[in-house]
């Protein structure tokens, strides 16, 4: 029996992969209504495949958990999967994190049974050993008898969370002196994925390294773009192309993150590119290239922004084409869209209005600007003045062939 705190995209695609693979899995979430439409089989957020799973899985291998005791008390494997958000200054917060830890141990009680206890959540390098373990150990004693602790970071994709949990490139984790975690080995087994165990210092920053990187070439990328827009008749999409069919990239997935846009956003990068930096600062060690990465994307909004300006006037209807931080998602957390959004207002501009295939009503709640949102694509088309590519969906790739209004690709689409 697997317990997993946290129902979002990381801890639902990890408890229903669970429990695809024959596993009985508790579901335990803070949130409510996210458990009351998981209840009614349906998805809190869009996500290709997941909604089968759920179908299958719920009350057959997935349970949400009524009694948090006794789903704990039940499991020899308790994994978070809850969120590690920016903290004060950049670096995570670790709020949720804690309150998951204590609701499990104040379970514990007087249960001799052994548990292992997974953090998945994203947490700086030396948190476990660090904060998460002595944490522990000064709330409950003969630990070394009870409770093993591990990391197993994820590397998913939101819009393929699925796939990507089902199909890792590897399962790493991080374990006290990079110990073989039997039952962890186990529950993989038939995942038929090469599994690592390494300390839980480098499983932690390994995670970083991966988020990082790709935070850095999207701002390298961004830099370039800026670069050949002074210049002047440079064709920005297909220098970019070019670059790519050298065969020293191609075939390669990671064409995606070196190519410009309006700046990474979503949940992951911004936060802990961030965190990382936080991190290093503490430690005293200067990063000159981490803090250029987030200082290019802090300005992306206001790069954009002047860009647009140079094309309207303020009686000017601004369309928004696309609101989510990225295609194949209704995720709205940290999207570009908003932070350019919020600059245009502040700029005076007022007159704007939004579209997004499917995260419109999600991104109004999220955000309430108070602009108005357009239900099709043809609306906007009919209400703007101006459109303004933000996010990469598919439907806007041909919108040159919709219109005669002028089109702004902050996406490189065309
Ligand atoms: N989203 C991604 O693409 C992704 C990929 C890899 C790793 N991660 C990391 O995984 C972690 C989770 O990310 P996410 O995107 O799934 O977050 P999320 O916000 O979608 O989900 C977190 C869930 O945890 C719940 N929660 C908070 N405190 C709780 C508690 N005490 N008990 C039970 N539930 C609680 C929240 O209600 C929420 O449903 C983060 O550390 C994130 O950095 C995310």
């Amino acid at each position: 029996m697997i317990t997993v705190f946290g129902l979002g995209f990381v801890g639902l695609t990890t408890a229903l992969g669970f429990a695809h693979f024959g596993h009985k899995v508790y579901g335990i979430d803070i949130n409510e209504q996210r458990k009351a439409l998981l209840r009614q089989r349906q998805l809190p957020f869009l996500e290709k495949d997941l909604d089968i799973v759920l179908n299958k899985e719920l009350n057959n291998n997935f349970f949400i958990a009524e009694d948090i005791k006794a789903s704990i008390e039940d499991s020899e494997v308790i994994y978070y999967c809850v969120g590690t958000p920016y903290g004060e200054n950049g670096e995570a917060d670790l709020t949720y994190l804690y309150q998951a830890i204590d609701e499990t141990l104040a379970c514990l009680g007087e249960c001799g049974k052994e548990k292992v206890l997974v953090i998945k959540s994203t947490i700086p390098p030396s948190t476990t050993q660090n904060r998460i373990l002595p944490y522990i150990k000064s709330k409950i004693k003969n630990l070394e008898s009870k409770i093993i602790l591990a990391n197993n970071p994820e590397f998913l994709r939101e819009g393929h969370c699925w796939e990507d949990f089902i199909q890792a490139d590897r399962i790493i984790i991080g374990s006290a002196m990079k110990k073989e975690i039997g039952v962890l080995k186990e529950i993989y087994t038939p995942f038929d994925i090469p599994i690592y165990f390494v300390e839980h210092n480098t499983a932690e920053f390994i995670k970083y390294l991966s988020n990082t990187l790709l935070a850095t070439m999207i701002s390298y990328s961004n830099e370039m773009a800026s670069i050949a827009y002074k210049i002047g008749d440079i064709n920005i999409s297909d220098s970019f192309h070019l670059l790519h069919m050298d065969k020293r990239w191609n075939n390669c997935n990671m064409t995606s993150y070196v190519y410009p846009g309006c700046g990474y956003g979503g949940y992951c990068l911004p936060k802990d590119t961030n965190a990382l930096y936080s991190l290093a600062k503490n430690k005293g060690i200067e990063t000159p290239i981490l803090k250029y990465v987030i200082e290019t994307n802090d300005n992306m909004p206001k790069t954009v922004s002047d860009h647009i300006e140079e094309s309207i006037d303020e009686n000017m209807y601004i369309g928004i084409l696309g609101l989510s931080f990225k295609p194949g998602s209704d995720d709205v957390r940290e999207a570009a869209s908003a932070k350019i959004i919020k600059e245009l207002m502040s700029r005076g501009y007022d007159k704007i209005v939004g579209y997004d295939p499917v995260a419109n009503d999600i991104f109004e709640h999220y955000y309430k600007f108070g602009i108005d949102y357009m239900g099709t694509l043809e609306d906007i088309i009919h209400k703007a003045d101006i459109l303004v590519i933000l996010t990469a969906w598919n439907d806007f790739k041909n919108i040159k062939e919709l219109t005669t209004k002028k089109v702004l690709d902050f996406r490189y689409m065309q």
